[in-house]
């Protein structure tokens, strides 16, 4: 509970704050430094401090400067003697947060100190949504143990500490924004802002003025001079996602930014210097349109400098099950619901589905499985119709032990696209060899070759 600590010598005055002020908040009284200090120790509530700065023993200067290194938070505001300008300059020069003139105007005080705990409570807001945005996107939220996902994380953590601009690659809904977060938060710049761009919502001048801002009167509809968000990423991170999408002379600049990481306002002739870590997300192959000549080269290698690859789910069917356990236990917490599990049978279906839509969509379901569910259990007949269909049009029936017909056609897929070698049929499978090799075993002990 936050708690007003009043320091003084003199009892009257001492009192008169501590019983004006304890209308509001919890106060307590002290009779000079020692006991104050004692008291800050014991209570963890205390979060602001005025105090009388002349007393016998330790003056409120000292009492100030102890505080201020015992506990850099706490607020501490000292109360001078009228006409004593130079205490009040020393005090505010000492690292005092604010200042009060004796003798005290109880509404003066008053609002002084509701100040302060507004700040300290604005403070603690802020901290507690910075360590929540922090949980949200840190590295633990992405969810996988396949091997390709390793090596995900892998690069993540190496990559992440350092300045060099990153590319991330990969379909729709696989978590190049989640990936792009947990750089920023792995990186020295965590403290800095993190900006992301929709370059494809943005389409040529728009983009630039985004991107660079503008000076007054730099277009019709300039009233104002507008930073962009290459300035507002300063001491932080820069997020230009679908980077594809953006037009060859947008990318011109943008391949000075890259180089240089100076640019202009549009409209403007001061030359801006901005320091920014750029990591960048496309949801096709690069590379591709590079030799399509969409895309200049020589700005692909200037971002491609580390590549992350993020494989589409079908890819990784063995992280299917941990993402969807994952999910169920969010939306079943956050809806309230009993659901608990996925029936076996229910989890195969979602094991074989190609999820096009990649973990976006596995996400989606998986929602709407929860809170349409009837039972603790999600079955079969939970999962939505489309996909049940179109596992149908593999022609394989979701009854029973077809299933396993239809485990034996995907592995025996993935070994025949990988050349036969089982240890890249294990990584596109998403299970690890060993798996792979007592799927196989078992398969041949019912007699059947892979
Ligand atoms: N490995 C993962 N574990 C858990 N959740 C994930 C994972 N990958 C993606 N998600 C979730 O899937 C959704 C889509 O992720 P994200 O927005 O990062 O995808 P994206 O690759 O940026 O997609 P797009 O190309 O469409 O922008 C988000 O809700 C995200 O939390
Ligand atoms: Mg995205």
């Amino acid at each position: 509970m936050q708690t007003v600590l009043v320091v003084d010598d003199e009892k009257g005055t001492r009192d008169l704050m501590v019983r004006a002020l304890a209308m509001r908040w919890r106060t307590l009284g002290a009779a000079d430094a020692e006991a104050a200090l004692r008291m800050i120790e014991e209570d963890p509530g205390i979060c602001v401090v005025l105090s009388d700065i002349r007393m016998p023993g330790a003056s409120g200067m000292e009492l100030l400067r102890e505080v201020k290194r015992i506990r850099p938070q706490m607020v501490v505001i000292l109360i001078t003697a009228y006409g004593s300008v130079a205490d009040a300059v020393a005090a505010v020069k000492d690292g005092a947060d604010d200042f009060l003139v004796k003798p005290i105007d109880l509404d003066a005080l008053e609002k002084r100190v509701e100040k302060a705990i507004a700040q300290i409570l604005l403070e603690k807001e802020v901290h507690e949504l910075r360590s929540q945005v922090n949980e949200k996107y840190g590295m633990e939220n992405i969810t996988g143990e396949s091997p390709a996902m390793k090596n995900v994380f892998a690069l993540v953590r190496q990559a992440a500490p350092t300045e060099a601009t990153i590319l991330i690659e990969g379909p729709s809904g696989t978590g190049k924004e989640l990936v792009a977060h947990a750089i920023h938060n792995l990186s020295a710049r965590a403290k800095g802002p993190f900006v992301a761009v929709e370059c494809a919502a943005l389409t040529g001048s728009l983009l630039e003025s985004e991107l660079f801002g503008h000076e007054k009167g730099a277009f019709t509809d300039a009233f104002q001079r507008r930073i962009g968000r290459f300035e507002a990423a300063n001491h932080g991170t820069i997020f230009l996602d679908e980077i594809s999408e953006i037009s060859p002379a947008t990318q011109v600049k943008l391949l000075r930014v890259l180089e240089t990481r100076t640019f202009e306002r549009v409209g403007g002739t001061e030359t801006i210097k901005t320091d920014i870590r750029i990591v960048a997300a496309c949801n096709k192959p690069l590379a591709k349109l590079v030799a399509e000549g969409k895309f200049r080269e020589d700005l692909y290698y200037r971002l491609n400098v580390v590549d992350i690859r993020l494989p589409a789910l079908r890819e990784r069917t063995g992280d299917i099950p941990l993402i969807a356990m994952r999910y169920l236990r969010e939306f079943s917490k956050a809806n309230g619901s009993k659901v608990q599990g996925i029936a076996p049978e229910a989890m195969k279906i979602l094991e074989s589905y190609s999820w096009p839509g990649n973990v976006r969509e596995l996400r989606n379901t998986i929602e709407k499985m929860v809170v349409l569910a009837r039972n603790p259990e999600l079955g079969v007949d939970d999962v939505p119709e489309q996909i049940r269909y179109h596992l149908k049009e593999l022609a394989v029936d979701t009854g029973g032990g077809t299933l396993e017909a239809l485990e034996k056609r995907r592995i025996a897929q993935a070994i025949a696209q990988a050349g036969g070698n089982r240890t890249k049929a294990a990584e596109r499978l998403g299970i690890s060899r060993r798996t792979l090799y007592r799927k196989i075993e078992e398969y041949a002990q019912e007699g059947v070759e892979l």
